[in-house]
């Protein structure tokens, strides 16, 4: 303990110890971080603190609209590319919360996670945080219609062939929700807009439809589940490329424009 105050003193970040079993036998604080923590803390470690005492907001992944207890209608969106914001974002001096859709990603490290299902769901928990954060990168995939009603029971086949009919209701649009609170609630917007043609004027449409200062385009199709991805950046000036990279690296570029765009406004960390 003496030895490890004395490292911190003189300036050392120390990483770990982490806790679980021990060679001893007991349980609890001092195993050595996996390899693979250590690696990716370094990497962490050497990223530029383009967002240092900023907090972002991000959403990710798909949202599930229950039709029964046991069915429901959701996308392909896997989450990877909020995942990797998120991670960069932390990465960057970020404090990070994230509010995930049904995924199966681990949580990037140092990122505060809340799960959640429904888009109902996504905005209840998104709208308390947007006051608090200076940032919000909406990446989900929110479905935009849920069923109109939820059936307590699962829907059984009645044996003759009979379709249950199924209505829907228009969902909340979480980002526009956030992007129109009051000035001073309000934190600095990024969309995304996954589109399977005319990525870009779409994208130039929807910025404006949601009255955002960015938007950030690609190719739904073309990423939905992978670990690649191309962005095309909208936003008042004109648009700027990312060309096709892994998520991770797209995401700490991605990052980088955001810092530079974001005001430094009263709302930063103390
Ligand atoms: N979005 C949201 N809530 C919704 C729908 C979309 O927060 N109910 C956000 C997404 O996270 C994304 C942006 O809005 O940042 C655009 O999402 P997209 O699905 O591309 O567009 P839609 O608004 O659904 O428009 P359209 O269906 O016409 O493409």
């Amino acid at each position: 303990q003496r030895n490890v105050a004395r490292i911190v003193a003189d300036g050392a970040r120390l990483l770990g110890p982490a806790s679980g079993d021990q060679a001893c036998g007991e349980i609890g604080d001092g195993r050595m971080l996996e390899p693979e923590e250590l690696r990716d803390e370094l990497i962490a470690h050497f990223q530029p603190k383009c967002l240092a005492g900023r907090r972002v907001l991000i959403t990710a992944g798909p949202t599930f609209e229950a039709i029964d207890p046991v069915r429901g209608i959701t996308n392909l969106s896997s989450g990877k590319m909020g995942f990797a914001i998120a991670r960069a974002a932390a990465e960057a001096g970020a404090v990070v919360t994230l509010v995930a859709g049904p995924v199966h990603l681990p949580t990037p490290r140092g990122v505060a996670r809340i799960d959640v299902r429904s888009a109902e769901q996504m905005l209840a928990a998104v709208l308390p945080l947007a006051r608090s954060h200076d940032i919000f990168v909406a990446t989900a995939a929110v479905a935009d219609w849920r069923p109109a009603a939820t059936s307590e029971h699962k829907i059984k086949k009645d044996g003759t062939g009979a379709t249950p009919a199924l209505a829907f209701v228009e969902n909340p649009d979480i980002l526009a929700t956030v992007a129109h609170l009051p000035v001073a609630e309000r934190p600095w917007c990024v969309g995304f807009a996954a589109e399977s043609h005319d990525v870009v004027r779409h994208a130039r449409d929807k910025r404006l439809r949601k009255g955002i200062p960015l938007i950030v385009a690609n190719h739904g199709p073309s990423t939905f589940g992978r670990d690649d991805n191309a962005l095309v950046l909208v936003d008042a000036d004109g648009e700027r490329e990312l060309p096709r990279s892994d998520k991770l690296r797209l995401a700490r570029a991605l990052v980088a424009e955001i810092a530079a765009r974001a005001p430094r406004a009263a709302r930063t960390v103390a």
